[in-house]
């Protein structure tokens, strides 16, 4: 027995209802393809009756291609798949759907079952054969398995996922129960989109808002079953359950790439509306009024620390919203990566706030954190992008980032969003803490008030600088990055977004440990990215960081500044000088990341590269 193949973030649709459902599986799998892009697979039940199935290793598009060149009958119930497989090859027999019960009934997943071998096991020592090595065919061999004993999908369903351990989503349908599709969660994404005569079930609700707005999510450890009438959810023992309705906020258009070259030159774009939106609605006379923290101010009275939680972006958006968070509310703050947080003994307590951040709100490590924070007792408070996400259903409190989906897996406009929404957060407890004056909020409410347009003129005014630079500097092999203060979670930022999609060896470094080790990589010829402070701001670090510029300029390096307009300090040292308009030092970053992300997304087009879909990496991790 091979290793098995396992699924930590795929794309899941399914339909019931009145029309034929290839075209609306295919288009809601296009808008999910970001979760998986290694293997696709479609199944319905056609006109007459049968079952029929077809999967393809590779990009979505080879299974449309296949498709077209050898078309399947269309029915109008049916479920689809898009695969990003960690073990195993994605090869056309572990792409999903799975079959089982002679091919009567089919089975799509995502997650973990981490008693699959057991499972198998029982099933091979009772006769049955397996045609792929995924745990995912367990499951539907268990399921076809129980079918056969009932008779009625939906019992044999509860059945088989009360036996399962570990993270999944899961859906079924069986060729003799037409018209309904079966579908179950833990810990892993499921969201149900309400239609007129049909019904529609997603990882997230771009598999069918181009149909519906209108969504239920779906809780832990529940099941669903659709059909074009109407959607039961109960708890695994059969009991109903109540599910919260909500509203998706954005159209299909916004999922799409539109005009752009990709989604992440679209994301990128998007950044002076990701933060604009994110502060709507949010900013009243002078102050910061979050809606959605009604009812809570004892709470952010009482606590006396706070833990930032996240991975990857959103773990350095955290280290940036920690200087403004400590310095208006003087509450201590720690970052810590969520994969590290809970392996450690951390000293939490009632009186501490973890705050999570995570766009796909789907993160296993993250929301594996903020279980542990609540257990210690800890209070919960999710920043988060995606409606109806696991994270913020599992947290005491959401603030919601609005930057729009983000599809391309380097996560670019949903950096700004976060780093805006820790910022309304700092202003929110702080005004509650009475930590600073009304002046103070009035400053920086208008800081932040200007931030979008000042975005803007960077994408303006640098945009195709910076293309034709990376353009130059596209053998180049390895791209460090510096910065102090703010600076430095901006360039480690910027290290990462290059590393993701351009493949290139790079670091980020706090410029004041350069001294300390990182020098001595400098060589002739090695390019440097240095995020220089407001010389009006930050006069002394400021000059602290010329002199580090000069310390590398003296090595060989090629030194590419992000500065402030009118900073002419930096000119006689560097290779290339980047603006960015005028701000208060915290509003920096939100300025200053902005090259960063066009660069890396300027090299990897220069490379050739997908930006898009990078190798070996998807858009969240929903395993641990
Ligand atoms: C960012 O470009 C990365 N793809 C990655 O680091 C990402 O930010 C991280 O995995 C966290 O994802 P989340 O925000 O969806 O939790």
């Amino acid at each position: 027995m091979g290793a098995p193949t396992m699924e930590p973030m795929c794309g899941i649709v399914g339909y019931v209802g009145p029309r034929d459902s290839q075209a609306i599986l295919l288009a809601g799998l296009a808008r999910l393809e970001y979760r998986g892009y290694d293997s696709a697979g479609i199944a319905v039940i056609d006109g007459a009756g049968e079952l029929d199935m077809r999967k393809r290793a590779g990009k979505l598009q080879v299974l449309r291609d296949d498709l077209s060149a050898h078309p399947m009958p269309d029915g109008t119930t049916g479920i689809g798949h898009t695969r990003w497989a960690t073990h195993g090859g994605p090869t056309d027999a572990n792409a999903h759907p799975h079959l089982a019960d002679d091919d009567k009934l089919a089975v799509i997943h995502n997650g973990i079952i981490e008693n699959f071998s057991e499972l198998k096991a029982e099933l091979l020592s009772e006769g049955y054969t397996f045609r792929s090595e995924t745990d995912t065919e367990v499951a539907a061999v268990l399921l076809g398995r129980e079918y056969q004993a009932s008779g009625d999908l939906v019992a044999a369903f509860r059945t088989v996922v009360s036996r399962l351990d570990g993270a999944f989503t899961l859906l079924a349908m069986h060729r003799d129960q037409p018209g309904l599709v079966v579908g179950a969660r833990r810990n892993s994404p499921l969201v149900i989109g309400l239609g007129e005569g049909e019904n529609f079930l997603g990882s997230d609700v771009a598999a069918f808002v181009e149909h519906t707005r209108n969504a239920l999510a779906i809780g832990q450890d529940e099941i669903v079953a659709i059909t074009p009438a109407g959607v039961e959810v109960t708890d695994f023992s059969g009991a109903p359950v109540e599910v919260e309705p909500f509203e998706v906020v954005w159209d299909a258009s916004a999922a799409e790439k539109g005009g752009w070259s990709s989604f992440m030159a679209k994301e990128v774009s998007e950044e002076p509306e990701a933060v604009a939106n994110t502060v709507r609605g949010r900013l009243h006379d002078g102050t910061v009024t979050i809606p959605e923290l009604d009812g809570m101010d004892e709470l952010f009275t009482g606590i006396r620390r706070i833990v930032v939680i996240a991975c990857g972006t959103a773990a350095y958006a955290g280290q940036t919203g920690k200087y403004a968070l400590e310095q208006w509310t003087r509450i201590p703050v720690d970052v810590e990566l969520a994969h590290e947080f809970r392996y450690r003994d951390p000293v939490i307590g009632e009186d501490t706030l973890v705050v999570s951040i995570s766009q796909s709100g789907e993160t296993m490590d993250t929301l594996m954190a903020v279980k542990y924070a609540r257990e210690q007792g800890a209070k919960t408070l999710s920043i988060c992008n995606t409606q109806g996400a696991t994270i913020p259903r599992e947290s005491d409190a959401v603030i919601y980032t609005h930057a729009g989906p983000e599809v391309a897996v380097a996560s670019t406009k949903a950096f700004v969003a976060q780093i805006t929404a820790l910022y309304l957060l700092a202003l929110h407890v702080a005004r509650l803490r009475g930590t600073i004056s009304v002046g103070e909020q009035a400053t920086h409410v208008r800081e932040l008030e200007a931030v979008p347009a000042k975005i803007q003129r960077v994408l303006e005014e640098e945009q195709t600088h910076i293309e034709q630079f990376s353009h130059w500097m596209a053998d180049t092999q390895s791209v460090l990055f510096l910065g102090r203060h703010v600076g430095y979670p901006i360039a480690l930022e910027g290290a990462l977004k290059l590393k993701e999609i351009s493949y290139i060896h790079a670091e980020g470094f706090a410029a004041g440990e350069l001294k300390h080790g990182p020098i001595a990589l400098i060589e002739p010829g090695q390019p440097v990215f240095v995020i220089v402070p407001s010389p009006r701001e930050s006069a002394e670090l400021h000059k602290k960081v010329v002199s580090n510029i000069q310390e590398i300029r003296a090595r060989g390096a090629r030194v590419i500044a992000v500065a402030e307009e009118g900073d002419a300090a930096v000119l006689p040292f560097a290779d290339e000088v980047l603006r960015i308009p005028l701000a208060g030092p915290l509003f920096e970053p939100l300025l200053a990341v902005v090259p960063l992300h066009i660069f890396a997304m300027g090299l990897a087009t220069a490379k050739g590269l997908d930006v898009d879909q990078p190798r070996n990496l998807a858009k969240s991790v929903t395993v641990e």
